[in-house]
């Protein structure tokens, strides 16, 4: 299947089973997109400060900051969200700390159904149609959305909204964010797995679930933590012979009784590929998307340097 144009569109979503890697590749898709000249805001959804560390830059807020050339980030949460509709959409003003009407509608946020997630794709929406429109200066939207438990419905929120106020301000206020985001010029929803059961299992499940109930364009399956291929079949075939009663004693006596965990590893390494393999083949059975493969990083930090071999990959693998 052809590499999609990612970087040709305006809004990416970056969503997955948790723990997959959204965050990393939400921040290394952000690398790519600046490398290549776009101006990128990257709006973190579930605030966990996860973007601004794989910049090696300080915390962000509500307010867009530069964390490296070409990349702001934001983080989002509710009371900013909704101080900033009030004021954009009902002019009301606010100073300071949200007031009783702020406390008001927070509870309302907290209660109803998809009033949270209205403001949250909401504002995501909103960037997009001000750079649309020349009014704000994001070539590219990122976002690191919500799990993928919880993606449809905010994915789904302003029709949500929609279907229980049918009439007057509220359908004027939600319509033009579903015409975004079902735009396939506009908006990529991207499905981030790892080459696991449960990832694999959750992916299937959500581009079935999304397909039925939304109608938001697919970019790419991101498969990512892929194990890479050590050993040949005649390695495999040389390391087990050496694990013989006979061949591992004279290698013992040779080299010492490390010998033992050293061809131990080796089978490990073996088996571990050959189950994500099955994983694997069992994915791109069941998901007729484009798969991008980003390779296991065999590091134990995840600062700029690991996103960028993440750009790196992901680069490659979309012909960039
Ligand atoms: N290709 C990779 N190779 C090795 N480690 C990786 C790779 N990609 C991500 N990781 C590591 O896996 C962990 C989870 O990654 P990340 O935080 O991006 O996942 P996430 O899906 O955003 O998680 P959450 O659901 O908690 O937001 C991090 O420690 C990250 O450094
Ligand atoms: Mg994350």
């Amino acid at each position: 299947m052809r590499a999609p144009d990612l970087l040709g569109r305006r809004l990416l979503f970056f969503t997955g089973k948790g723990g997959v890697g959204k965050s990393t590749v939400a921040a290394a898709t952000a690398l790519l997109a600046a490398d290549h000249g776009r101006r990128v805001l990257v709006v973190e959804v579930d605030a966990k400060g996860s973007i601004a560390e794989r910049f090696e830059a300080d915390a962000v807020g509500f307010t867009p900051r530069e964390v490296h050339p070409g990349v702001f980030v934001l983080s989002m949460d509710t009371e900013a969200s909704l101080k900033e509709y009030l004021k954009l959409n009902l002019r009301v003003p606010i100073v300071g700390r949200i007031g009783p009407l702020g406390k008001a509608l927070e509870f309302v946020a907290t209660a109803a159904p998809g009033v949270k997630e209205v403001l949250t794709i909401g504002k995501v929406c909103w960037e997009v149609r001000e750079s649309i429109e020349g009014r704000a200066d994001w070539d590219l939207v990122v976002v690191d959305a919500a799990a993928t438990g919880h993606v449809i419905a905010q994915l789904g929120a302003p029709d949500a909204i929609r279907e229980m106020v049918s009439v007057g301000p509220v359908r004027a206020q939600t319509e033009w964010m579903t015409d975004l985001l079902v735009d396939p010029a506009v908006t990529a929803l991207n499905v981030v797995a790892t080459p696991e059961e449960m990832p694999v299992a959750e992916t299937i499940e959500l581009v079935e679930r999304a397909r039925e109930e939304l109608d938001v364009p697919f970019g790419a399956v991101i498969v990512n933590r892929v194990l890479p291929e050590l050993f040949t079949h005649a390695d495999e075939a040389a390391f087990e012979a050496f694990h013989e009663p006979a061949p591992e004693a004279v290698l013992r006596e040779a080299a010492g009784a490390g010998v033992s965990a050293v061809l131990d590893g080796a089978r490990l390494a073996v088996s571990l590929r050959r189950t994500r393999a099955v994983h694997l083949s069992w994915l791109r059975e069941s998901v007729d998307l484009p798969m991008l493969y980003v390779p296991y990083l065999f590091s134990r930090s995840h600062g700029l340097r690991e996103t960028r071999m993440v750009a790196e990959a992901l680069g490659e693998e979309l012909g960039l």
